[in-house]
Parts: structure tokens; sequence; C-alpha cells
């Protein structure tokens, strides 16, 4: 099995815990008996998950408010749960979040945080977690990326290039691993209702009318799939059939036909000229 059993001395540390797919990937792991390590900055969502997964389910959870974007913060990690006693066994590398609309009118510091977020964060904490699960001689990582990175999208253009680099790092990651009893498994949802769309600035109505309703999933369905998809060691997992089919077409299309495509459909591009 390539999850790790839990065990006393070690933990599943999840970030973007405190919303969303990453609440739920934490639901899917104490289910299966892992202590968790809950990081975002919202801490008062992060204690009452924190509370929710020791009460119904019995496992041992800490809460680590901190901005991923800080690498300082996330250079504390280790020692923080090393005075717990803690090894990380189980990455979950879920924090992230989108800017909208066309990039010559883009705020440059929200880019930037959006960068460090879903792609520097995603780096950084690799380096910083992989050395000890090697040494150990075991450890599984779940990056989160999208179908987003099987295609350009314009209006989200850093979003998806977010995605795609996601996508390329973990493949390659997961190749340098090969026989050391670690493993990595990259996630790649489709349209989710969470608090995504919001952070994003879409309308509820751009966010319903943007994707077909059939690719759409609630998060605890793409948890369930992306964690049994870790256990069975699958590189890559793209929950629900719609969203294989369309990750496939996308793949496949030639790119910059299909960029000039979505830039006449993206709800943050039509009409705002
Ligand atoms: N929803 C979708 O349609 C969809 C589709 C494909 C992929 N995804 C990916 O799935 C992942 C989870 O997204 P979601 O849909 O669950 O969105 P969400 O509900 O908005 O959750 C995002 C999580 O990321 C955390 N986060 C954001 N910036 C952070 C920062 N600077 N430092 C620490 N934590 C930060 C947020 O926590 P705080 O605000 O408390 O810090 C929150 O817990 C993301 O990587 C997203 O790109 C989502």
């Amino acid at each position: 099995m390539a999850l790790p059993p839990p065990s006393p001395t070690t933990t599943a540390l999840v970030t973007g815990a405190s919303s969303g797919i990453g609440a739920d990937l934490a639901r899917e792991l104490a289910a299966r008996g892992h202590g968790l390590t809950l990081v975002a900055r919202r801490e008062d969502k992060l204690k009452a998950l924190a509370a929710e997964l020791h009460d119904r389910k019995g496992v041992r959870t800490e809460v680590v408010a901190l901005d991923l974007t800080d690498p300082t913060a996330r250079g504390g990690l280790p020692a923080t749960l090393a005075e717990r006693g803690l090894s990380v066994d189980v990455l979950v590398n879920n924090a992230g979040f989108s800017t909208t609309g066309p990039v010559y009118r883009s705020d440059r510091e929200r880019e930037m945080a959006m960068i460090r977020t879903d792609v520097e964060a995603v780096v950084d904490l690799c380096s910083i977690f992989l050395p000890g699960m090697v040494e150990r001689g075991r450890g599984a990582v779940l990056n989160v990326a999208s179908t987003a990175a099987f295609q350009p999208l314009p209006g989200q253009a850093g979003y998806g290039a977010s995605k795609a680099f996601v996508l390329s790092y973990s493949r390659s990651v997961r190749a340098e691993l090969r026989g050391t009893g670690v493993t990595l498994t990259v996630l790649c949802p489709g349209p989710v209702r969470t608090e995504f769309a919001e952070t994003a600035g879409f309308t509820t109505e751009e966010s319903e009318s943007s994707l077909p309703e059939i690719m759409w999933l609630p998060a605890a369905e793409v948890a369930r799939v992306a964690v049994a998809g870790l256990e069975q060691g699958k590189v890559v997992v793209i929950p629900g059939l719609a969203n294989r089919v369309g990750a496939q077409f996308a793949r496949h299309a030639p790119h910059q036909a299909l960029a000039g495509f979505l830039a006449g459909q993206h709800p943050a591009l039509k009409n705002r000229r």
C-alpha cells in the first residue's frame, strides 16, 4: 500500500485545510486513523476542523496557522513538529487560489501571492519534507493541481500555468522517488463548489454557467477519490468521467486555437475588453 500506516509519532500535514477540498482530504485521512497537522491562515476554521476530527475520528490533531506565501513561516514547520515529537509521513500540498482577468489589468501583488502559494510553497514543502521521508523509507505526497493543468487558460493565465507546473513537477519528482519507499500522486480536479470561485472573483452565476453541471463534483467525492488514488499509488488522479474525457481533449487539442476559443468564453474576459 502506497499510503504509510498511521503511527503515534507521524503526521499527515494538509495545507489549505480551513476550507473546501483540503478539509475533506483531512477528513479522509482521519478516517484512516492518521493524526493531522492542519495548515492555513484562518485559525478559527482550522480549530473547528481539528475538534471535529478529534471528536468524531479519535485522531490527534494540531493546528498551525500560517501564511504559505511566507518562506520563513514555511521553514519553521519542521521545528514546530519536531517539538511535538512528530515527523511528516503524509504531505498534502492543497492550498491554492486563482486570480481572474487579463494579465494586462492584473494586481501585481496578488499575481505574485498566487505564484507563491500555488507553486513556490508546493516546491518548498517538497524540498523540506521529502528528505526525511526518503531517509525513513516511507511517505506519501499528494499535490493538488487541476484539470486546468492540461490546457492554456486565458482569464486565469497564471493559475493555469501554476497548475501545469505542479503537474509536470509532480510527474518528475514521482519518477525520482522510485525505489525509495516514498510515493507521490497529483490530483487534478475539475470544478468543485468551494470558496475557490468567490476568492477568484467570480459571481455565483458566472461560476455556475462556466462549465457543464456533469463536470461538477462535491469536495467530499473529490477527496475520497484522491486518497483512494494515493493509496493505490496512482500517478495522476482526475475525479469524474466527464473531467477525464475533458482533460484528454484538452491535452490533444491544438493549444493556440484552444486558447483563442477559451478567451472568448471566459467570464472574466467576456465583454470586458
Ligand atoms: N474548487 C475548484 O473548482 C478547484 C478545481 C481544481 C483545483 N482546485 C484546487 O484545489 C485546491 C483547494 O481549493 P478549494 O477549491 O478547496 O478552494 P478553497 O475552498 O478556497 O480553499 C483554499 C484553501 O487554501 C488556503 N490558502 C489560500 N491561500 C493561502 C495562503 N497564502 N496560506 C495558507 N493557506 C492558504 C485557504 O485557507 P486560508 O484562507 O484560511 O488561508 C483554504 O484553506 C487549490 O489548490 C485549488 O487550486 C480547485
